[in-house]
C-alpha cells in the first residue's frame, strides 16, 4: 500500500506491509518458500553482506513473507521496525539479547505469564543474566529495584492470566528517568486494544501464537521497536552503540539511527541465534491479523457478558476481568486499553482445587488446553499446568493460585458459552 498516515486500524491491519507481488501481481502476500536468493553479481552479494544495501540473502535472516508481517506489526504498534521470531518466548530473548550481558539484570513484574517467569527466573541465569521481580503497582519498589546493572524493565500490558492492567505511563516514567528501555509484552491486549509505544514503551513483544494469528495454528513472536531510545546516550548498550567486530567495526546506532535495534535483531540476533519465523507461519499470521479488530471486539463483548454472568454464580468466589466495574483495575481500561480489557480472565471457585479440576473436565464447548487467544473458548487450570513450575507465592502473585481457572473467551455465541459454563460449574460442586 502507499503510505497514508491517516489510514485507520481496520485499513492498516489488511494493507500494511502488503503490496501486489512485483513478479506476478498476486494480490495476497505469497509464501516465499525459499531458503536463498540469487545475487545480481558479486558486488551485490558483498554489499548485502556488509549491510551497505538492504535485501535478501538467506531466510534465517530475511524473507519477503516475513518482511511483510514485520512491516504490518511495526505499523500497527506505531513502531519503526520489527523482527519476527519463531515464538513469543524467542521474541523475549531476542528483545533482551542486544541489551544484556553477563552480570546484567532486568526488573520484571510479578504478574507475567508463568512461562515468562520461569524463563526469567531460571533459564536466563545460564547467560549470566538475572531478573528481579516486583509488584508493578508499587512504583517505589520498581524504582528501588533498578540498579546500575539494570538494562531493561519488563511487564505485560494486560497480564496473563490475572486481569491486571499495568500503568504503563507510570512505569515508563520510571524507566525513562533511569535511562533504560521499557519492554512491554502486548500479547493479551494486541495493538487493537493497547498501543504501549504511546505510553512510553521502547520495545513491544508479542506471542503471535495468540490473538494475532487468532486460530491456534501458528507459533510465532515479534519484537517491535519504537525507534525512540537513544542507545548512545551512555555506555550501557555497547551492542548497539560500540563498534561491532563481526561487521568490521560498524556501529549500529550511528549507522542505522532509529532502526538500530531492528537491524541488530536481524543482522546479529537472527543470524546467530536463528530463532527465525518460517514464511508459512508468517502467511497464516498475516491472514489472522486481517480480521484482528473484528475478533477483538467480539472477544471483549463476549468476555464482558460471560464474566458479568460468572460473578453472579453461587459456585464462584471471584472473577478477575478488568472490564468489570468490580475489578480494581477497571479504572485503567479507559487510559491503557480504551477498546476493552481483552478476552482473558480468571475465575476463582469456592470449592478450591478439586472443584477446578471437575469444572475443566465437565466443560463441552470450552477446550482444556495450554493456549489462549483462539476463536474457540479455552480454559486451563494454571496452577497444575502453565504455572506449576512456580512456587505457591509466585502462583498467587501471578493470579494463578490453586483455586483459579484461566478462561480465554472465544468468539462463539455467548449464550452457548454461558450454558456450558453453567452446567460445568454445577458439576464442580
Ligand atoms: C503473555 C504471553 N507472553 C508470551 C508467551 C510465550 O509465547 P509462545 O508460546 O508463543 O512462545 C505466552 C504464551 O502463552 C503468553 O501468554
Amino acid at each position: 500500500m502507499t503510505d497514508g498516515p491517516n489510514y485507520g486500524f481496520d485499513t492498516l491491519q489488511i494493507h500494511a506491509g502488503a503490496r501486489p507481488d512485483p513478479a506476478t501481481g498476486a494480490r495476497q502476500v505469497p509464501i516465499y518458500q525459499t531458503t536463498a536468493y540469487v545475487f545480481r553479481d558479486a558486488d551485490h552479494a558483498a554489499a548485502l553482506f556488509n549491510l551497505q544495501e538492504v535485501g535478501y540473502i538467506y531466510s534465517r535472516l530475511t524473507n519477503p513473507t516475513v518482511a511483510a508481517l514485520q512491516e504490518r506489526m511495526a505499523t500497527l504498534e506505531g513502531g519503526v521496525g520489527a523482527v519476527c521470531c519463531s515464538s513469543g518466548h524467542a521474541a523475549q530473548i531476542m528483545a533482551l539479547f542486544p541489551l544484556m550481558g553477563p552480570g546484567k539484570n532486568i526488573v520484571a513484574s510479578t504478574r507475567l505469564y508463568g512461562g515468562t517467569i520461569t524463563q526469567f527466573s531460571q533459564t536466563i541465569k545460564r547467560f549470566g543474566w538475572s531478573a528481579t521481580f516486583v509488584d508493578f503497582d508499587d512504583l517505589d519498589a520498581v524504582k528501588a529495584a533498578i540498579n546500575d546493572d539494570t538494562r531493561a524493565v519488563f511487564c505485560e500490558s494486560i497480564a496473563n492470566p490475572g486481569g491486571y492492567i499495568t500503568d504503563l505511563d507510570a512505569i515508563s516514567a520510571i524507566s525513562d528517568a533511569a535511562g533504560i528501555p521499557l519492554i512491554v509484552d502486548n500479547t493479551s491486549a494486541t495493538p487493537y486494544l493497547c498501543r504501549p509505544i504511546e505510553h512510553g514503551a521502547t520495545l513491544v513483544v508479542h506471542s503471535m501464537t495468540k490473538y494475532l494469528t487468532g486460530n491456534g495454528t501458528v507459533t510465532g513472536g515479534v519484537v517491535v521497536d519504537s525507534g525512540r531510545f537513544d542507545w548512545s546516550a551512555n555506555d550501557k548498550f555497547p551492542s548497539l552503540s560500540a563498534p561491532e567486530p563481526a561487521y568490521h567495526g560498524l556501529k549500529f546506532h550511528e549507522t542505522f539511527g532509529s532502526l538500530a535495534f531492528t537491524f541488530h535483531g536481524i543482522a546479529i540476533g537472527l543470524r546467530d541465534l536463528g530463532m527465525t519465523l518460517n514464511p508459512q507461519a508468517a502467511h497464516y499470521t498475516l491472514m489472522g491479523i486481517e480480521t484482528l479488530s473484528l475478533r477483538m471486539q467480539k472477544h471483549v463483548e463476549n468476555a464482558m457478558e460471560v464474566a458479568g454472568w460468572l460473578e453472579t454464580h453461587d459456585a464462584v468466589e471471584a472473577v478477575t476481568y478488568a472490564g468489570l466495574p468490580s475489578s480494581p483495575y477497571n479504572h485503567r481500561v479507559a487510559s491503557i486499553c480504551p477498546n476493552g480489557a481483552g478476552g482473558l480472565f480468571t475465575v476463582k471457585l469456592k470449592g478450591g482445587y478439586q472443584s477446578c479440576i471437575k469444572f475443566v473436565d465437565a466443560l463441552q464447548i470450552f477446550s482444556h488446553v495450554a493456549n489462549l487467544g483462539d476463536t474457540r473458548s479455552l480454559v486451563i487450570h494454571s496452577a497444575s499446568t502453565t504455572h506449576r513450575q512456580l512456587t505457591p507465592e509466585q502462583q498467587e502473585a501471578a493470579g494463578a493460585g490453586p483455586s483459579v481457572v484461566r478462561i480465554s473467551i472465544g468468539i462463539e455465541d455467548p449464550t452457548d458459552l454461558i450454558a456450558d459454563l453453567d452446567q460445568a460449574l454445577n458439576a464442580s460442586k
